[in-house]
């Protein structure tokens, strides 16, 4: 007996990159509602984060309060993080064909604790590939920003929230300008999937240009012709 069973085709994966501040996660919950008027199953998560344990993890990560957490320590912790939500979450959607929108992946380890910490570009690269194989993202909206608007932003949204600063945005901007230039590293260094997109315009026009992205790179520039009503908003 043959089995005829229809296989789902897999899912896209993109992550959003960028610094504190930087407009990311506003920017991937506009795709995600893009994508999904256009009837695109999505999930969207975060890192660290984004199951029970995971968030768990965060909980310590991200306390201002979890001082003395060794470099190392702090890697080790996002990938466990990630490891985690990559069998929980990320796997299991792209192969039920759901897009997968993650704020935050391992550039961000690779542009924070590589760079900002100074473990180097290798040490995240090698536990990458031990913990998470050859999961990396089909495509990558880098979000670039200035340190000091960022910072100063991600501040301000604390304060109106009124939430603690994380531990990492009590950081210098000696740290932040290593982790924006190892962000702009990654870009050079893997064009085809990372793609640089300037923050500073209004959220619209940022919008506009992600979806630009979205369709050259993952849909291969096609065009859906769509009944009138829909073509105002259509993506594809
Ligand atoms: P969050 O409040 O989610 O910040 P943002 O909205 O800017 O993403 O905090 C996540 C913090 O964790 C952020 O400061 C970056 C940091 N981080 C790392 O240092 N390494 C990592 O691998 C990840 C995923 C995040």
């Amino acid at each position: 007996m043959t089995s005829v069973a229809k296989r789902a085709q897999r899912g896209k994966f993109i992550s959003f990159e960028g610094l504190d501040g930087c407009g990311k996660s506003t920017q991937l919950e506009k795709l995600a509602a893009a994508l999904r008027r256009q009837g695109v199953e999505v999930v969207t998560t975060r890192e660290p984060g984004g199951t029970a344990i995971g968030e768990r993890i965060r909980a310590v990560l991200l306390d201002s309060r979890t001082a003395g957490l060794e470099p190392h320590a702090e890697m080790a912790l996002m990938f466990a993080s990630r490891a985690q939500l990559i069998a929980e979450v990320i796997l299991p959607a792209l192969e039920a064909g759901t897009w997968v929108l993650c704020d935050r992946f391992t550039d961000s380890t690779e542009a924070y604790q590589g760079g900002g910490r100074q473990l180097g570009s290798d040490a995240v690269l090698r536990l990458h590939e031990l913990l998470c194989g050859r999961m990396w993202p089909d495509l990558t909206i880098l979000m670039d920003s200035e340190v000091s608007s960022s910072v100063k932003r991600a501040r301000r949204r604390n304060r109106a929230a009124e939430q603690d600063e994380n531990r990492f945005e009590k950081e210098s901007s000696a740290f932040f300008d290593r982790v924006h230039e190892t962000f702009l590293q990654i870009a050079r260094r893997a064009p085809q999937r990372v793609a640089l997109v300037d923050a500073r315009p209004p959220i619209e026009k940022v919008h506009e240009e992600i979806l630009r992205v979205v369709r050259e790179r993952l849909m291969g520039g096609q065009t859906l012709i769509k009944p009138k009503e829909e073509a105002d908003n259509a993506l594809f």
